[in-house]
């Protein structure tokens, strides 16, 4: 197994309650237009850092990645699309899909599996990568491609991880 340890951008978590504490931390200081990419093999955490985003957003809908939705859009203090592309084929389909698109701008948009958009990765954004090191503990590295999100490296180092957070 991974020693847990972690460098500079990495934080780990205890279980999905510190995961999900983690991405309300960063959502404290979400900007329109942001654009998280969250990577991560099946069963990872994505999810669950989704619905913690969501709750720093003020988010009381449910998040989770319904079968056959591409895209779920969610009312907060700024609009949140949940994109879980697991079952695209290619860049092409989501374009096609209308599931990048200009109104998003005002919002947050959070993407699991966005390998899934090859070249079409959306740039700048923020990369979140979640590996399980453990039955429930998780290497999460945060990282910005492209300029502007160096705040959520400030965020995530400084996120309170510790205590419980109520699940939907
Ligand atoms: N530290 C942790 N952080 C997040 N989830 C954890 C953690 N420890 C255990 N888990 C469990 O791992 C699972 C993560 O599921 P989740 O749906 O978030 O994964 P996912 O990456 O979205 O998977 P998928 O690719 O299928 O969408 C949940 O059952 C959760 O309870
Ligand atoms: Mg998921």
């Amino acid at each position: 197994m991974t020693p847990s340890t972690t460098r500079p951008g990495e934080r780990l978590s205890t279980g999905p309650e510190a995961t999900q504490r983690l991405a309300a931390a960063l959502a404290g200081i979400a900007e329109a237009g942001d654009v998280l990419c969250l990577w991560g093999e099946l069963g990872a955490g994505k999810t669950q850092f989704a619905k913690g985003f969501g709750r720093g957003l003020g988010v009381t809908t449910t998040i989770n990645s319904p079968t056959f939705v591409l895209m779920t859009e969610h009312v907060g203090r700024l609009p949140l699309f949940h994109l879980d592309l697991y079952r695209l084929a290619d860049a092409a389909d989501a374009w096609a899909g209308g599931l990048l698109d200009e109104r998003q701008g005002e919002g947050i948009v959070l993407i699991e599996w966005p390998d899934r958009l090859g070249e079409a990765l959306p740039l700048p954004r923020l990369d979140v990568v979640i590996e399980a090191t453990g039955e429930e503990e998780r290497r999460i590295r945060i990282e910005a491609a492209g300029a502007g999100l160096d705040r959520y490296l400030e965020a995530a180092a400084t996120a309170d991880l510790a205590g419980t957070v109520a699940r939907p």
